[in-house]
């Protein structure tokens, strides 16, 4: 029976999984990130890893983990893991597609309206004690949602659920770009694919929900700035070096773009500090788009199945690298 390093605290139910199969676990019981020379010196004799997506499981980690035979993520997105040495070296990676899907589409449309109806600053300013009466022009007044053009960069799992949120609860027409055109998002949401130029050009609320890649990164920048809309609000809830932070805040501050709802950070967990100075329809999160309590079990319960079956040598059902079989 195998041995198996946990990289973090998850919930017990996952851990008792992966016991009930007759393995071993040890775990690092806390909340905190362990460097990687730690998490090498725990994971050495480990026939299995499961690791969370700010765990960076590149090829020297692999070689100092030579027994390693599955990495099983617990997360959708596993930019965090070098696949391609993994597959190279017969491991086998897993991630946890599907479960989270309507949790994070539900948190990226929540930022998405308390960007537009400025939500956080209203609250602060309610706390403060600072309302003192209602007026035909308030200092909270925000831009509507409703009717507006969303548009989807990305337009898979995540990107359909939130454009079936925009589309059936408020009336949006949705565009979209992915690699390939989704005819049953169309069909289903009168979605139009449009080029990326057109994207930029016509969203007044434009939704990134492409994984983190080479091809990916660092998309949104000064120049992809001065092409959208002046009116947008840019939500990011996939990857924080999708975007240049520090060209969004600029972007910001110059009104070339309205607002920012931001739930995953270019150097997590650092939070842009340009960003953070600007209040007016910008909201920051700290990577919770999958956090509710029942996604967050389901994730570690599909990690652990994840790694039993990789482990009694099936093919786990969510595996990444099918080579590595
Ligand atoms: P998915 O179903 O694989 O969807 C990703 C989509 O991105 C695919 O439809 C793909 O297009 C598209 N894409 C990939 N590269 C592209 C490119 N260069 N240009 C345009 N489109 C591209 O994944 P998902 O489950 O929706 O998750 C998406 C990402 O969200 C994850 O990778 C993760 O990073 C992030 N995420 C964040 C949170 C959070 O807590 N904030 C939670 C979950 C996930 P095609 O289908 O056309 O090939
Ligand atoms: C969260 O960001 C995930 O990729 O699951």
């Amino acid at each position: 029976m195998a041995d198996v390093f946990v990289s973090r605290r998850i919930f017990d139910q996952a851990i008792e999984q992966v016991e009930d199969a007759g393995h071993t676990v040890r775990c690092n019981d806390t909340s905190r990130i362990l460097p990687t020379d730690e998490l090498i010196d725990r994971t050495r004799d480990a026939e299995g890893l499961i690791c969370l997506l700010n765990d960076p499981i590149d090829a020297d980690v692999l070689d100092a983990c030579p027994n390693l035979k599955v990495v099983s993520n617990v997360a959708v997105g596993y930019d965090n893991v070098d696949v391609e040495a993994a597959t190279e070296r017969d491991v086998l990676v897993t991630n946890t597609p599907g479960v989270l899907t309507e949790t994070t589409a539900d948190l990226t449309f929540a930022l998405l309206m308390a960007a537009a109806r400025r939500i956080p600053e209203a609250d602060v300013y309610s706390r403060a004690d600072r309302y003192d009466g209602w007026e035909l022009m308030q200092p909270h007044m925000g831009v509507d949602v409703y009717g507006k053009t969303l548009g989807i960069w990305g337009m898979g799992r995540i990107g359909q659920a939130v454009a079936r949120r925009g589309y059936h609860g408020f009336d949006m027409d949705i565009i979209y770009n992915s690699r390939e055109p989704k005819p049953d998002a169309e069909a289903e949401l009168d979605a139009e694919y449009v080029e990326f130029d057109t994207l930029l050009e016509r969203s007044e609320f434009l939704s990134i929900h492409t994984p983190l890649t080479p091809e990916t990164e660092a998309t949104f920048d000064a120049e992809t700035f001065e092409r959208m809309n002046d009116e947008a609000i840019l939500v990011n809830a996939a990857r924080g070096p999708i975007v240049d932070e520090d060209d969004l805040a600029a972007a910001l501050k110059a009104g070339e773009l309205r607002g920012a709802a931001i739930d995953t950070f270019e150097d997590e967990p650092a939070v842009n500090q340009q960003l953070a100075e600007i209040e007016e329809f910008v909201v920051l999160a700290p990577h919770i788009g999958s956090a509710s309590r029942e996604t967050r079990l389901e994730m570690a319960e599909m990690a652990a199945a994840n790694m039993v079956a990789g482990l009694e040598g099936s093919v786990p059902p969510n595996l990444i690298n099918e080579d590595a079989l």
